[in-house]
């Protein structure tokens, strides 16, 4: 549903976006990750016609948004960077603008509305101005704005930048109940996020997609995926590190930040938690915990955009 081909914008001597081609189709919502000043916001604004590429082009549901722009327009809802909105305008009178632009009129109008205030929780700032608003409350009618019109494809830089924990959640809940019917992009710094809400993501860094995976599959690259995870009596470390030692496939032996548990590394992604069980049940190492990781994506993003990685892109 959606199509980016070969986009590349410079600024001067810097090269913002660098040749990024990638598609979105229906029921995907892609987490576009990356560092600040990645290329993240660039490549969406030439996605949804708001800055002009250099070379390439995005199609929205087969809409060029150079050959074709009012079409390709009426086929996506897009919150911009930092969600601007008219602040001296009431959220009501901003959300009317905006039904009436894109082209609803009286009661129809009236209901999107009515429904959109209802789905981001903005019953108690209706009357408000914008520039009055708190950030987050701002953010949400960034949101509201952008899928007034019920697009097929939803395209929000950070939409829970600025949120609470619960907002964040109930936003996380409204891109969920939509999935399935929509192709959705969401920027975000947020790694929960990307494993809450993304069933895939592509990380990005000075302006090259540098990965592209399933949250799993992204996870999986982390040295921590099939690490077990032991909670230990303290004084039983020493015992229990010597036992490890006999075995073949560990990395290495960390404690883990919160002190109470030792974490064991597989050397190359090894499954070493049968091996690790057996020993535990037969030196009776009476541990309190056992658990297998899947992967850190902290990890795995700071590895693959750090300056100077050469991780290949996949
Ligand atoms: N209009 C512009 N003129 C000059 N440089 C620009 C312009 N817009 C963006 N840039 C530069 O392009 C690069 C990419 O910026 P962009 O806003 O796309 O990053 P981002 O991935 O969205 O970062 P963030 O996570 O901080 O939002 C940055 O170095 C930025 O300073
Ligand atoms: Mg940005």
């Amino acid at each position: 549903m959606l199509e980016i081909r070969n986009l590349h914008k410079n600024f001067g001597p810097l090269v913002a976006v660098d040749d990024v081609s990638f598609t979105v189709a229906r029921g995907e919502v892609l987490g576009f990750l990356g560092p600040n000043g990645a290329g993240k916001s660039t490549t969406m604004k030439m996605a949804t016609g708001f800055l002009a590429p250099d070379r390439g082009t995005a199609v929205i549901c087969g809409h060029d948004i150079a050959d074709a722009p009012l079409a390709a327009k009426r086929s996506f809802g897009y919150l911009p960077e930092g969600a601007p909105a008219y602040p001296d305008m009431t959220v009501a009178d901003f959300l009317r603008f905006v039904a009436h632009i894109r082209g609803f009129r009286g009661e129809e109008a009236t209901a999107r509305i009515n429904h959109i205030v209802e789905l981001v929780h903005l019953n108690e700032v209706y009357e408000q101005r914008i520039e009055t608003l708190s950030k987050g409350f701002r953010r949400r009618v960034g949101v509201a704005q952008a899928l007034i019109h019920d697009p097929p494809v939803v395209i929000l830089d950070e939409p829970t930048d600025g949120l609470d924990p619960n907002q964040k959640y109930e936003m996380r809940g409204i891109l969920a109940a939509m999935r399935s019917e929509k192709a959705i992009i969401i920027s975000t710094h947020l790694l929960e996020e990307v494993e809450a809400v993304c069933s895939r993501a592509i990380i990005i860094a000075r302006g090259r997609i540098l990965a592209d995976g399933t949250p799993g599959e992204l996870a999986a690259r982390s040295r921590y995926h099939n690490a077990v995870r032991l909670e230990i009596e303290p004084a039983n470390e020493p015992r229990i590190r010597a036992d490890l030692a006999a075995l073949a496939d560990i990395a290495a032996i960390e404690t883990a930040d919160d002190g109470r548990a030792l974490i064991v590394l597989p050397r190359e992604h090894a499954s070493i938690a049968a091996d690790i069980a057996e020993l535990a049940e037969g030196r009776d190492w009476r541990i309190g915990g056992f658990s297998v990781e899947r992967g850190r994506l902290d990890e795995v993003f700071r590895a693959i955009t750090a300056p100077g990685s050469d991780i290949a892109a996949s």
